[in-house]
């Protein structure tokens, strides 16, 4: 299981708090890329352990809960993790909520069967993602490509939009179970190789 890094107050921590006392930003809804990739999570067991890195409003961390997954939901938004409290009683499901900055360079993720990642991009967590797997355990990540940038709203900063095939080469030393890029969006799931 994962040991947190030490949650630290941000700049950036203090906006998504902003955010989210303003709006859920997201809507209670699960992304349709995770609901579509139930074949993938038919291979793990139903009481795997789940991260949900950056989990916002925890749309995702809540209905991955409702499957039966154990899951964890990181967020270094205090907000964001009230929201994701919430939300989860309203389903009448219990997961875990960590405060968590992921780009501290001291982050330690700890071992997973499935680790999820929505709409957050920080290029060196991928080689520790990788690790935090299980053998045999998912990624299921999905986030904006810079063609994002043709429609408005949504992050302008290079920073935090994929290159075109970018997923593909973070996901290096996994096995793609599928792939999909388009409409400003790319999208995988993953699987570690062993058992
Ligand atoms: C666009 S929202 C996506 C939320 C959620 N994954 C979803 O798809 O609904 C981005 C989230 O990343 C979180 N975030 C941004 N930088 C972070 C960091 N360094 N550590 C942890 N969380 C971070 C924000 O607080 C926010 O909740």
């Amino acid at each position: 299981m994962a040991v947190p890094s030490a949650p630290k107050r941000t700049g950036r921590a203090a906006e998504w708090d902003a955010r989210f006392r303003a709006s859920d930003h997201s809507g209670p809804d699960p992304d349709p890329f995770l609901v579509s990739a139930q074949e993938a999570l038919s291979l793990l067991t139903p009481r795997a352990t789940v991260l949900d890195l950056a989990c916002g409003a925890g749309r995702n961390a809540v209905w991955l809960s409702r499957q039966g997954f154990r899951v964890t939901a990181v967020d270094f938004s205090a907000e964001a993790l009230a929201k994701t409290r919430l939300l989860a009683r309203e389903h009448g499901v219990t997961l875990e909520c960590r405060r968590m900055d992921l780009e501290s360079p001291s982050v330690d993720l700890g071992a997973w069967h499935l680790i999820c990642g929505f709409f957050f991009l920080h290029r060196p967590l991928f080689p520790l993602l990788r690790q935090a797997l299980h053998p045999g355990g998912l990624l299921i990540y999905k986030t904006y490509t810079i063609d994002r940038l043709r429609s408005p709203g949504g992050p302008r900063n290079p920073r935090h939009l994929l290159e075109p095939n970018e997923l593909l080469r973070l996901a290096e030393g996994l096995r793609v179970l599928r792939y999909e890029e388009g409409s400003g969006t790319a999208a995988i799931v993953a699987q570690r190789f062993g058992q």
